[in-house]
């Protein structure tokens, strides 16, 4: 019997996603380059290797699968997808489908599309969240290549997807790069989420003194409201589990050095290239870097030393609860923000990328997976061409009300030195978004003054540049 799909590179993510599929019924052919690898797979996958073909073989893989065949590609990005694809295209006849799952930048996936077009091969860029154990029982799935690939293989993939209230997370979201850069976006957002639950942390550790077992119980109790999401529910985990070595909590053993593997700066790059701000995911791209220049702070502690004022709130309920719709505020303008670049490059890429089902199939799965997704699919079934996400009516009201908690507390971060740029970039953009009036005008000023860039008036007339005196 022929396989359904076939998937090649048994590496974590792949292994998972194989096991995945076959537990749902459909036949996988699977290769590795290493055919050693291959063999312990299956031997490994016990009752579910009846349903996969382990192929020593390229030739004997591709010999194993139905056609037209769905070929996965699971392995690093970058060139060795480059270099699969060739090996692949004189095995295949035509019709067939190869499919990239790792985390591609987007604008790869686009030139692997039109270079495979003309080969009678389509290509579909995928991304796949939810790290290991999501693809092993259930990712976020983002896929970007032809509706009618698609088609062949929606069966297997909504098959083996997670599913918010019996809704699968997976969907296709349009032609090319479509998947990838969502994807790509997707894990810009996981920066932004990740770094403002880590300053959040570094308030409640170094503003208030707490204990890494106190700060995760903390945790534990939000995730019972309104952050209620997968990042929430690990931090409190991250921040209960203890040091085998040295009994104390793990979290005060690592090194405060954060590793970045390209996607959230590419989604900063993109933005910028486009002209839409993102500066929550900027300042958590920015904080990743910063962490990696260990020995350089080092330095810079010795010379300047840490910061003299003591934390300015007094630590108990109230504080609590200002932390927590702090961390709510920042959340909602980082997803603005994201959605918002989203909604760009769907006008300059001419993918029409659905709002509503992006939200709707980051529910469950993926690593951003929460209860607030939910409320950003409603928002966008309303409102599917808003500007923004923070001024649709259910948004506007959550930033009223969590506003002022994150105003307090980035006040009381700076006047104690703890860094927080994620929020604070949070607070601005919110600041800066809701200001009819900005300062512009004296930017515009300067331009015309040393460039002769001319500005607009705000009484429209026709008068483009100033009379400026000496120097103008
Ligand atoms: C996911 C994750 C996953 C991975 C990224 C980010 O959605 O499952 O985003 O894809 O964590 O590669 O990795 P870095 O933090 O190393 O950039």
């Amino acid at each position: 019997e022929l396989a359904e799909i076939g998937l090649i590179g048994l590496g974590v993510m792949g292994s998972n996603l194989a096991l995945n599929i076959a537990e749902k019924g459909s036949r996988i052919a699977v290769f590795n380059r290493t055919p050693s690898r291959t063999a312990e797979f299956v031997s490994e996958a016990g009752s579910l290797a009846e349903n996969i073909v382990g192929c020593e073989t390229i030739e004997a893989f591709v010999a194993a699968i139905r056609p037209p065949r769905p070929i996965i590609i699971m392995i690093k990005a970058g060139e060795a997808v480059d270099q699969q694809i060739d090996a692949l295209r004189p095995l295949l006849p035509g019709g067939d489908i190869v499919i990239d799952a790792g985390n591609a930048n987007f604008r790869d996936t686009i030139a692997r599309f039109d270079r495979l077009k003309d080969t009678g091969l389509t290509f579909i860029g995928m991304g796949v969240s939810g790290g290991e154990e999501g693809a092993r029982h259930g990712p976020s799935i983002m896929v970007g290549g032809t509706r009618q690939s698609y088609a062949r293989v929606e069966k297997v993939l909504t098959s083996i997807a997670a599913r918010y209230e019996g809704d699968p997370c997976c969907a296709w979201l349009g032609e090319g790069g479509a998947g990838h850069f969502v994807k790509t976006i997707h894990n810009g957002i996981e920066y932004a989420d990740m770094q403002m639950i880590a300053e959040i942390y570094g308030v409640l550790r170094d503003g208030l003194g707490k204990s890494a077992g106190d700060i995760g119980a903390i945790f534990g109790q939000w995730n019972t409201g309104r952050l209620n999401s997968y990042l929430i529910e690990i931090t409190e985990k991250v921040l209960a589990a203890a040091d085998p070595q040295t009994g104390k909590a793990l979290v005060d053993m690592i090194l405060d050095r954060a590793g970045q593997k390209g996607t959230g700066k590419w989604s900063v790059i993109e933005a910028q290239q486009m002209g839409v701000p993102a500066t929550a995911i900027e300042a958590a791209v920015a904080a990743r870097s910063l962490s990696s220049m260990k020995a350089e702070r080092q330095a810079a502690e010795a010379i300047f030393g840490t910061p003299r004022c003591a934390f300015p709130m007094a630590d108990g309920a109230p504080l609590l609860k200002d932390l927590e719709l702090a961390l709510f505020a920042a959340k909602i303008a980082a997803y603005a923000q994201g959605f918002a670049v989203m909604a760009e490059a769907s006008r300059e890429f001419a993918w029409s990328l659905p709002m509503p089902t992006i939200a709707r199939i980051w529910r469950a799965g993926c690593i951003i997976r929460s209860q607030f997704l939910d409320e950003i699919t409603k928002a966008f079934t309303e409102q599917p061409d808003v500007a923004n996400l923070i001024v649709t009516p259910a948004f506007s009201a959550m930033v009223q009300e969590s506003l002022p908690s994150l105003r307090r507390i980035v006040a009381a971060a700076v006047t104690a030195g703890i860094p927080v740029p994620a929020l604070s970039s949070a607070l601005s953009y919110f600041d800066a978004y809701r200001q009819a009036r900005g300062t512009a005008n004296l930017i515009q000023a300067q331009r015309d003054f040393f460039g002769a860039h001319g500005f607009d008036r705000i009484d429209g007339l026709p008068i483009h540049h100033g009379p400026w005196g000496a120097g103008g």
